[in-house]
């Protein structure tokens, strides 16, 4: 199949979160199937003439073609997001050029996958080829809508296609003028696939998304092993994998020993690499953190950098506990491989998780996760029963200071029990959410002898 993949993000290109690793993991693997798939995404912070460049990266697979559109005017400014209503103009603009340039190039999808706000207006967007090729739309994260007044595009047919088709009142709504048009939409887990068909989840779309439900399937996201994997990460000190899990402790000294922190075998090292967002369930944690600390030891270590609010607090509470909370105000790549393989546990609190990525790889790394029941946390985390050994970490219900504090003693609890801890220990270094297990799914939905896509209107 030809599969155009429209997106703001693709590691390591442009990275602000989990997207960029899902779209990269998910080509990589449909092009090592013998699929064509054209990437397109914006060159952020390039000030050359307009043009479309081709990008590769290190050990891309043949059939993986990478195509980053220059448009100084635009994307000159180095940040993905700008976060300002200048975002409406790119964006559109951005999935407009995306079909103009495949178009133009010969390239004729058998399907447009386009992911998130960003790249919704290609879908939104009637495009050049007739008849219509079938689309899908991805939603990532439904809390972020793009929704601008009208007056941020100029009239014209870009701003009747991304119209708000939820609200009478006129404003510009990109994901749900993409939910409205697309022929198949998807969600990156199961669970979260439900929950956006509440008012709980569904950030106002719940409605729409109902409207459509028929045409809305869940598929957990996958991992790509070749980048996330103990056994061969070339950004961590010392190799280890199920079979041979001594590296870990290594990892876990070296560890320490680079963030300047003391901390004895027995206090586990809790990791949290996040952005720091409400989404994320930081106002829980902040919360919880003066109780918990006083309770319990452990010592955490933040990676992550986000809402000044957020950072604010944060850092408040590491001033006030040296060496129980460590604060890093970073996007440091080879740091999250060496926060994963150097924690004992993954804390994800969050508030909403429409897959999250962190966690599955955590398990990977024999770093056990405490998530909340949400989304593709509850999907992919199992919790363990010390009775039967089954498990791979810890699930806990309630987003309030009562549910972070039992999750987080579950697994203290274990962990100062060391035939339990090497039992779950193992269990989630066992787990697999390869592509080759994930990525079948959305073969099944692009197939053009899928009955859903030949019905396009
Ligand atoms: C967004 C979601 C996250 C998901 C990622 C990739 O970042 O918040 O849950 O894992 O997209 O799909």
């Amino acid at each position: 199949m030809r599969i155009l993949m429209v997106t703001a993000e693709f590691a390591p290109l442009a990275k602000v979160g989990g997207l960029a690793d899902m779209v990269a993991g998910l080509s990589a693997w449909l092009a090592t199937e013998g699929h064509e798939v054209r990437v397109i995404l914006p060159a952020y912070g390039v000030t050359e003439a307009p043009a479309l460049r081709r990008a590769t990266p290190d050990q891309a697979p043949p059939g993986l073609e990478i195509f980053e559109l220059i448009a100084p005017e635009h994307f000159g400014d180095p940040a993905v997001y700008l976060g300002d209503d200048r975002d409406a103009l790119r964006f559109a603009l951005f999935g407009e050029a995306a079909l103009a340039h495949a178009q133009a190039d010969g390239f004729h999808p058998d399907v447009i996958h386009a992911h998130d706000w960003h790249a919704a207006a290609a879908v939104a967007l009637p495009g050049p080829w007739t008849p219509s090729p079938p689309t899908l739309l991805t939603l990532h994260n439904i809390g972020y809508q793009g929704i601008f007044g009208l007056d941020a595009l100029p009239d014209g047919p870009l701003r009747e296609a991304l119209r708000d088709p939820t609200v009478a009142e006129p404003r510009l709504n990109f994901l749900a003028a993409g939910i409205a048009r697309a022929t198949t939409l998807t969600t990156v887990s199961p669970t979260h696939a439900s929950e956006i068909l509440t008012a709980e989840y569904g950030a106002g779309l719940e409605g729409l998304l109902r409207e459509r439900a028929d045409r809305l399937h869940g598929i957990l996201n996958g991992v790509d092993y070749g980048l996330w994997s103990p056994a061969h990460d070339p950004l961590i000190e010392h190799a280890y994998s199920a079979e041979t899990p001594d590296g870990k402790a290594h990892n876990r000294a070296a560890l320490l020993e680079a963030l300047g922190l003391v901390v004895d075998d027995q206090v586990p090292i809790v990791g949290m690499i996040t952005r720091l967002t409400a989404q994320k369930g930081i106002d829980l944690l902040i919360e919880a953190l003066p109780g918990l600390v006083a309770a319990q030891e452990f010592s955490l270590v933040i990676l992550g950098m986000g809402e000044p609010r957020y950072v604010e607090a944060l850092r408040t509470l590491a001033e006030a506990h040296p060496g129980a909370i460590t604060l890093l105000e970073a996007h440091d790549e080879r740091l999250a491989h060496r926060l994963l393989a150097g924690s004992d546990l993954l804390l994800m609190p969050s508030r909403y998780e429409p897959c999250g990525l962190t966690q599955l790889y955590a398990m990977r790394y024999g770093t056990i996760p405490v998530v909340r029941a949400t989304g593709g946390l509850a999907d992919s985390v199992q919790h363990f029963d010390p009775a039967t050994g089954e498990g791979t970490g810890v699930v806990f219900r309630d987003y309030d200071v009562g549910g972070i504090s039992w999750g987080l003693g579950q697994a203290l609890a274990w962990f100062a029990a060391p035939a339990l801890w090497s039992r779950v220990v193992a269990n989630a270094m066992r787990t697999d959410f390869s592509w080759a297990k994930q990525g079948p799914a959305y073969l099944a939905l692009y197939l053009p002898s899928n009955d859903r896509l030949n019905r396009i209107e």
